[in-house]
């Protein structure tokens, strides 16, 4: 692979860019229709990827295969999504805030990374910086004008980069920089791979909420609480991508196997039969 790093990104990515840009939950955004639950959701999300992302950038500050991007000024997001926490959540926000099994995956595939693979720590640092400079700054006005917020930016921290004057010129640099990182093509092949995974890591997670919201919608007994408000304060448990969704589990109290079903019809045909001689 010969290709620079951030052309290899950019084309390899390309396709589930466009896969994240027309997940149900970013084509509504996209519309202005994002609710504010929706938005609270899915930045309490945003807010444990960021501190698993950045804990894991602070361990590898001086590792050389990620110094070259350690940018923490102008590009960390944690002390902002606090901000934006305290706005949403009240005084409370760190025992309020939901922690969704999808968010839970991506926290747990950073901490991987940062542990174990940090050569593959540009892949995820790239995938959300590089999308938050670009798409972002789109989705912010959006939700500015959807939700009705002050044009001073209180509850949009995150979106707001105080320290970048100038977003293309600044991704230009970044890009440079993940250019000059020294990288065999093995290396270089295993971080595109690792940003394909990130991007996939995000759309689960905008399916996983839209599902929320959806049940939620559908959950409409007065007296009953809102799906969201019981998700939020606890942990939900984790769960793996094949796991059934929450609240659509057990469809069935009978298990599905045909084999089980087969026998369980033939007991039946022969008690019926017997019960038929018997009366005879
Ligand atoms: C509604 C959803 C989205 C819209 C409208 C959007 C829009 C854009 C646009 C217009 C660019 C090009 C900027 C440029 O070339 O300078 C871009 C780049 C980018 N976006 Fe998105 N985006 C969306 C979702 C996402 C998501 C979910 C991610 C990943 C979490 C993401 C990650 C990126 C990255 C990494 C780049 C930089 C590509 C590069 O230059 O190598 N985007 N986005």
């Amino acid at each position: 692979m010969s290709q620079d790093l951030s052309e290899a990104l950019k084309e390899a990515t390309k396709e589930v860019h466009a896969q994240a840009e027309n997940v149900e939950f970013m084509k509504n955004f996209q519309k202005g229709q994002v609710t504010q639950e929706g938005f609270k959701l899915v930045m309490a999300s945003l807010y444990h990827i960021y501190v698993a992302l950045e804990e894991e950038i602070e361990r590898n500050r001086e590792n050389p295969v990620y110094s070259p991007l350690y940018f923490p000024e102008e590009l960390h997001r944690t002390a902002a999504l606090e901000q934006d926490m305290a706005f949403w959540y009240g005084p409370s926000w760190q025992q309020a805030i939901p922690y969704t099994a999808a968010t839970r995956r991506y926290v747990r595939r950073l901490h991987t990374v940062g542990h174990t693979e940090p050569e593959l720590l540009v892949a995820h640092a790239y995938t959300r910086y590089l999308g938050d400079l670009s798409g972002g700054q789109v989705l912010k006005k959006i939700a500015q004008k959807a939700l009705d917020l002050p044009s001073s930016g209180e509850g949009l921290a995150f979106f707001t980069f105080p320290n970048i004057a100038n977003a293309t010129k600044f991704k230009q640099l970044y890009r440079a920089r993940m250019n000059s990182l020294d990288m065999t093509p093995e290396v270089k092949h295993r971080v595109v791979e690792e940003a394909k995974t990130a991007f996939l890591l995000n759309i689960q997670l905008f399916e996983e909420l839209q599902q929320l919201l959806t049940l939620d919608t559908a959950d409409q007994r007065p007296s009953t609480p809102p799906g969201l408000q019981r998700l939020a304060g606890h942990r939900v448990p984790e769960t793996t991508p094949t796991e059934v969704p929450r609240g659509k589990a057990a469809l069935s109290l009978l298990p599905q196997s045909p084999v089980f079903r087969w026998v369980l019809t033939l007991s039946f045909l022969v008690a019926t039969v017997a019960v038929g001689l018997y009366a005879i």
